[in-house]
């Protein structure tokens, strides 16, 4: 049977610390699907369609078993749909903690067949967030390095074009 995860998120936009999880998550399943998931505490800067084209221009298209897709439902009924079992989530800080196990255990009684699993932040990536990069950006703070450069490039239009 095929293992097939489910990497949720806002991804609003794609960083480095996702790429990194996404890059160490496909040698540990067979198929990974990254999903451009609704969070409802969060105003998002770039669209869904914007934030999945990135997320598609950044992985690029080569890798058969890389999914990208958005689901404005709940995240276990999605997971399900696409005969997964598993929720993957990138664990930075001890910030992140409460917010996931919470998560995971809403998820966990919602469907008991589906399970959450958390990789570790890559160190470079411990202390950064699309939050804090947008904040930085925004501000017209340099983001090189955080983010893939088209996501630079992106982030650069919409302030410079709100300016
Ligand atoms: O990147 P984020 O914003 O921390 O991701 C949170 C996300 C989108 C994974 C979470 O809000 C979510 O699962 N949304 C889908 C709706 C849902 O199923 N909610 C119930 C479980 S918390």
């Amino acid at each position: 049977m095929k293992k097939i995860a489910v990497y949720p998120g806002s991804f609003d936009p794609i960083t480095n610390g996702h790429i990194d999880i996404i890059t160490r998550a496909l040698r540990m399943f067979d198929e990974l699907i990254v999903l451009v998931a609704y969070n409802p505490a969060k105003t998002s800067l770039f669209t869904v369609e914007e934030r999945m084209a990135l997320i598609r221009d950044v992985l690029g298209r080569d890798e058969q078993r890389l999914h990208v897709d958005c689901s404005a439902g709940l995240l276990v009924d999605y997971v399900r749909s696409r005969g997964a079992n598993v929720i993957l989530r990138g664990l930075r800080a001890v910030s992140d903690f409460e917010y996931e196990f919470q998560m995971a255990l809403i998820n966990r009684r919602l469907n008991r067949d589906v399970e959450t699993v958390f990789l570790m932040t890559g160190y470079q990536w411990f202390y950064t967030s699309s939050n804090l990069i947008k904040e930085a950006a925004s501000l017209g703070g340099s983001v090189e390095g955080l983010v893939p450069d088209a996501v630079l490039a992106r982030l650069q239009a919409k302030y410079n074009h709100q300016k």
